[in-house]
């Protein structure tokens, strides 16, 4: 093999282990009966800080997402993380408004005054890129907008949410020199969507800033691709957090330790290796040792 084609099968085969097991949980967990079992079982932990949080408001969004427990955990955790960072919280892909209704619900419990910038088409997807999208399908995740309003005012967040209602090609680009973000939740599906949205809204991150890309390990390859792309073409090394599958993060501007190169693109398994609950339930319910995979893939590499 020469030695383009050896990395070649170490990239291949890192995100193969990484991608695993959303290949392997999507199923249960986009069952509603699953995550009602799921939410009851009360020692399984969904989060580090706000696993109460969670499973206290669980109720309030369960019907209006498409993110599960183990990932929300995780964006409540980084929410918290960057509540004194410059900026607001800006969501491309809002689909039925959970996760950013889940976001506001924090913010509002914590005192916390930052905007929700809810962006979203809320007619479902556009076209799937024919060569860098697999296993989407336009107008899936259609929601309405109206329905989207009215759940925000229950939930007492009117004040604190800004929609920004169509294609992120006409939405993104009038807000983005004057938006300032702490959190930026990427969690639109597709190749074309995150390049709509990500190179122009990464800019306005704040260094010490969370980026969730929600849909990074998800086996469609269009967020994944849209990102190392940008990344690559601006000559950017930071690194990117392996959490619950699908969804990755970055802390932009921030060293980590033990970082795995692929590829020219940094990684860490540090955050997943904390996760325990996560990783008992993968063990448990796919018989997968993801930390053990990951282990083997980086010796070898
Ligand atoms: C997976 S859903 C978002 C899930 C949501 N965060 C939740 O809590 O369930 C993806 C959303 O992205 C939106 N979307 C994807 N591409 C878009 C684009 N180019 N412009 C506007 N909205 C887009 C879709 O309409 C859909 O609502």
């Amino acid at each position: 093999m020469s030695s383009r084609e050896i990395i070649d099968t170490q990239v291949k085969t890192f995100h193969d282990t990484i991608e695993m097991p959303w290949k392997r949980s999507f199923l249960s967990l986009m069952r509603s009966t699953y995550l009602e079992d799921l939410i009851g079982e009360t020692e399984i932990s969904f989060s580090e800080k706000n696993n109460i949080f969670i499973r206290e408001n669980w109720d309030s969004i369960k019907h209006l997402t498409l993110v599960d427990p183990f990932r929300m955990g995780v964006l409540i955790d980084l929410l918290e993380k960057v509540k004194d960072v410059e900026g607001d919280i800006v969501e491309c892909g809002s689909y039925k408004g959970g996760s950013g209704i889940l976001m506001g619900l924090w913010l509002k419990a914590n005192g916390i005054k930052k905007t929700i910038h809810m962006m979203d088409s809320f007619a479902g997807l556009p076209d799937p890129d024919a060569v860098n999208d697999k296993g989407y399908k336009k107008g899936q995740f259609m929601s309405d907008f109206d329905l989207v309003k009215s759940e925000v005012e229950k939930n007492g967040l009117s004040d604190m949410v800004k929609f920004h209602k169509g294609w992120f090609s006409d939405t993104v680009p009038p807000m983005k020199n004057d938006v300032k973000i702490a959190l930026f939740h990427v969690d639109c599906d597709l190749y074309t969507s995150t390049n709509d949205c990500f190179p122009d809204l990464y800019p306005a991150v704040t260094q010490g800033g969370a980026i969730v890309l929600d849909d990074f390990n998800d086996g469609g390859g269009g967020e994944k691709k849209a990102v190392h792309d940008y990344l690559e073409r601006n000559e950017l090394s930071e690194v990117i957090h392996i959490s619950p599958a699908p969804q990755s993060f970055i802390i932009k501007g921030e060293a980590a330790n033990d970082i795995i190169k692929v590829g020219g693109q940094k990684y860490s398994d540090q955050h997943i290796s904390n996760n325990q609950p996560y990783l008992n339930w993968l063990k448990e319910n796919y018989d997968l040792n993801l930390m053990e995979n990951i282990q083997k893939v980086n010796s070898s590499a």
